[in-house]
């Protein structure tokens, strides 16, 4: 009889425990669930970008070229923050910003002008949501800089973007950037 009872004991205590994990499995996937953002599955995105040379958000002087005598704008960096919208117009839907600099690597200068550019696209469209990660060489004519990476929605992705200058209307200059995501092997 009392060892039926421990029996009793043991299984009510390991059912217990049971539940006591199953309550807490369910509680994480909960809060994990409310903390990210849906993944972006898509294979295309674009926004643009607004650039008003009156607005604090883009300085050509953050770093001075090394030696204009020598090799022209070798060194200059410029540093942006600029506002990414939904439309072409700059008053339409804020999605974000870009931020980020370009570096002149050309000696030679304009117009053998080679600027490497890294920046950071944060997007929110209200139902994607996170970062993108960018690298790559723009020029005045066409540039196509890589996504290596991103945050969020964009946890992992992979692809290139092309940035074409929709608006070219001092101060005022718009581009749109159209990106292409990569399928993912596996996920
Ligand atoms: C970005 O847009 C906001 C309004 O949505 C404006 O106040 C701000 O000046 C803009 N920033 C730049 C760098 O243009
Ligand atoms: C720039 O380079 C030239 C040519 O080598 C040199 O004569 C000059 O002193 C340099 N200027 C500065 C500010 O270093
Ligand atoms: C988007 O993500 C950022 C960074 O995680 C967060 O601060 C922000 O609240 C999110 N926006 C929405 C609408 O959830």
């Amino acid at each position: 009889m009392e060892k039926m009872q421990k029996l009793h004991f043991i299984i009510s205590v390991a059912m217990a425990l049971f539940i006591a994990v199953l309550l807490s499995a369910s509680s994480t996937n909960l809060v994990s669930a409310s903390n990210t953002p849906r993944p972006f599955k898509k294979h295309h995105l674009h926004y643009y970008v607004q650039l008003d040379t009156r607005s604090p958000g883009i300085s050509l002087k953050f770093i001075p070229p090394i030696n204009t005598t020598l090799s022209a704008n070798f060194g200059a960096g410029t540093l942006f923050a600029l506002n990414v919208t939904k439309d072409v117009e700059p008053t339409s839907k804020r999605l974000g910003t870009v931020r980020g600099y370009t570096v002149e690597t050309s000696y030679l200068g304009f117009p053998d002008s080679a600027l490497l550019e890294v920046a950071m696209v944060e997007y929110d469209d209200g139902k994607y949501n996170g970062t993108l990660q960018l690298q790559g060489l723009a020029s005045q004519q066409l540039t196509e800089l890589a996504v290596k990476g991103g945050s969020g929605s964009f946890r992992g992705v992979h692809g290139y973007l092309v940035v074409t200058l929709v608006v070219d209307h001092l101060p005022t200059r718009t581009f749109r950037h159209d990106v292409t995501f990569f399928v993912k092997m596996h996920s």
